[in-house]
């Protein structure tokens, strides 16, 4: 079973429309979906806004559901100027950006007591994802590169370079690193697709709007040739 996660329902609907055998059950607050999507097992989820939702959700997934992969779909900022708006990012890892431990001498993004906190993607998720979206012919361009996550929306100029310097992450977002958290300590192997909406400097306010609809579209478009090839 494969389980896929969005934070939004722009992230998700679209998955939710091709089962509509789905079985749907409420966990959490959480209306998990559990079908068929080109024959695949899946179950689609809309997880809500932010790392403790998404922990939650991909906890549930875990247990319930007994998902064999885990993947996050959805938009985000990017903090990489090769990286423009409707391009797409898939994760080789991810980092929880807020994670704050300096008062005790970790490192930013440093989870004390825990063997590892840069949590790293499938490689064959990677793999068929970067197969996926060629195929999927959107023409944008694919990065692999890292994710940030936090539970802010990153919308300016100080922000956005602290996350660069200090994370080197190419883009930033407010779930993926916590379900590649959940889904690490799970033993599940996980990805993060991601379709640059904003810059997350200033111009978002005026970004966001217009291209969270159609980045999150082509997202979807990728998820469905992505389940194909699995
Ligand atoms: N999701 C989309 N754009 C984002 C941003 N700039 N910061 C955090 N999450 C986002």
């Amino acid at each position: 079973m494969l389980g896929i996660i969005g934070a939004m329902d722009s992230e998700v609907q679209e998955l939710k429309n091709e089962m509509p055998d789905a079985k749907i059950t409420s966990v959490a607050g959480m209306d998990f979906y559990e079908g068929h999507i080109h024959d695949k097992d899946v179950v689609v989820v809309k997880c809500g806004i932010g790392k403790v939702n998404a922990a939650i959700c991909t906890q549930i997934l875990a247990d319930r559901y007994k998902v064999d992969s885990v993947i996050n779909t959805g938009v985000a900022g990017s903090l990489n100027s090769d990286i423009d708006i409707c391009d797409i990012v898939i994760s080789k890892d991810a980092i929880e950006h807020d994670m704050d431990v300096t008062a005790l001498g970790y490192e930013r993004g440093v989870i004390p007591d825990m063997d590892n906190s840069v949590f790293h993607s499938d490689s064959r998720l990677i793999d068929v994802a970067v197969k996926s979206i060629e195929e999927a012919n959107l023409s944008v361009k694919v990065f692999t590169g890292r994710v940030v996550s936090g539970d802010q929306f990153i919308a300016g100029k100080e922000k956005k370079d602290d996350l660069v310097n200090t994370f080197a992450g190419d883009c930033a977002e407010m779930e993926g690193a916590s379900i590649a958290h959940a889904a690490y300590v799970n033993n599940i192997p996980c990805l993060i697709i991601r379709a640059i909406s904003d810059k997350a400097d200033g111009s978002a306010e005026m970004d966001y709007p217009t291209f969270e609809k159609k980045a999150a579209a082509n997202s979807i478009k990728i998820l469905k040739q992505l389940i194909k090839n699995l």
